[in-house]
């Protein structure tokens, strides 16, 4: 009953996280909310692969939460917060995320949103009814053009954890922007890709200064094909990283990790 539709994206200025919270009253601590007055049937953890974009996050908050609220879900945010000064690994970020995230509940399924998009109609639910969802289908930075189904997916989509774990989550050796969202759609293979309505899979782009017109562009045969070859051993079930610290913020559940050392002992399924 609260989905009103199209919503107006504001990017206050100077905008600080305690603002942030002061908007949030209804938030548990580590990011986790229960709708106050109704019986959820969605649980929802949503992953965000960070890499000290911290302007977009506090944008992302502000927006993000009372979007989800309206949902009237179930949901928990968990900002995986790459250090060292290596390359940004959104992929080993993303398995880190999934990881951590179903040691702390049985989630229903699991949303990779990167931090810099923000939705803008409150009708894409955050939820994946088949097996898998890509939600950010139209970016108004690429003039909401409709990116082709079968050979991109990145930005916001979701999968249930069995459907993860069968396609062995992500790579783990893509130290760098450009290439493990072409990868994550090749191990898709067979799985059927929910999208929302075209309308409400809008999304506005925050400019990160960053190129991105490699983004939703298709890669060469070669390269779908070298993946098929080697998916099964890059990814979740190849996983190390050390943990070096997980605070709970009101807004979200901080996991600080070093992603560039395999740590032995970390847990593999
Ligand atoms: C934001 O901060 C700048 C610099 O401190 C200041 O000049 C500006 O007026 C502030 N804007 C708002 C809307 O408070
Ligand atoms: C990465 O950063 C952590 C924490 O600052 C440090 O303990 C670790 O040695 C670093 N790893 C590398 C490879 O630099
Ligand atoms: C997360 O925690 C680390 C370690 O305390 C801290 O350096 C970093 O600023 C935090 N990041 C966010 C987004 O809260």
């Amino acid at each position: 009953p609260l989905l009103g539709g199209p919503l107006k994206v504001m990017i206050p200025e100077n905008l600080t996280m305690e603002q942030v919270v002061e908007k949030n009253p209804l938030m548990e601590l580590r990011g986790q909310y229960q709708p106050p007055n109704c019986w959820t049937r969605h649980h929802t953890a949503i992953v965000v692969p960070y890499y000290g974009q911290a302007q977009h996050l506090q944008h992302l908050l502000f927006h993000l939460h009372p979007f989800l609220q309206h949902q009237q879900l179930h949901y928990a945010i968990y900002v995986v917060n790459q250090v060292n000064n290596t390359a940004f690994n959104r992929g080993k970020l993303r398995n880190v995320g999934f990881w951590e995230a179903m040691q702390e509940e049985d989630w229903d399924w699991v949303f990779f949103h990167d931090v810099n998009l923000l939705p803008e109609d409150n009708r894409n639910l955050y939820i994946c009814d088949i097996f898998s969802a890509h939600a950010s289908v139209a970016i108004d930075k690429f003039n909401y053009k409709i990116v082709p189904c079968s050979c991109y997916l990145g930005g916001v989509f979701a999968l249930r954890p069995v459907h993860y774990l069968k396609i062995n989550g992500f790579p783990n050796t893509y130290w760098n922007w450009d290439r493990e969202d072409n990868d994550i759609a090749a191990r898709w293979g067979g799985l059927a890709l929910g999208r929302p309505h075209l309308l409400f899979g809008r999304y506005h782009m925050l400019e990160d200064g960053l190129d991105h017109s490699h983004e939703q562009s298709p890669k060469s045969p070669g390269f779908l094909a070298e993946i098929q070859s080697r998916w099964q051993q890059d990814g979740v079930n190849s996983l190390g990283y050390t943990l070096l610290s997980k605070e709970l913020q009101p807004l979200y559940t901080n996991l600080t990790v070093d992603i560039t050392v395999p740590a032995p002992g970390t847990p593999v399924p």
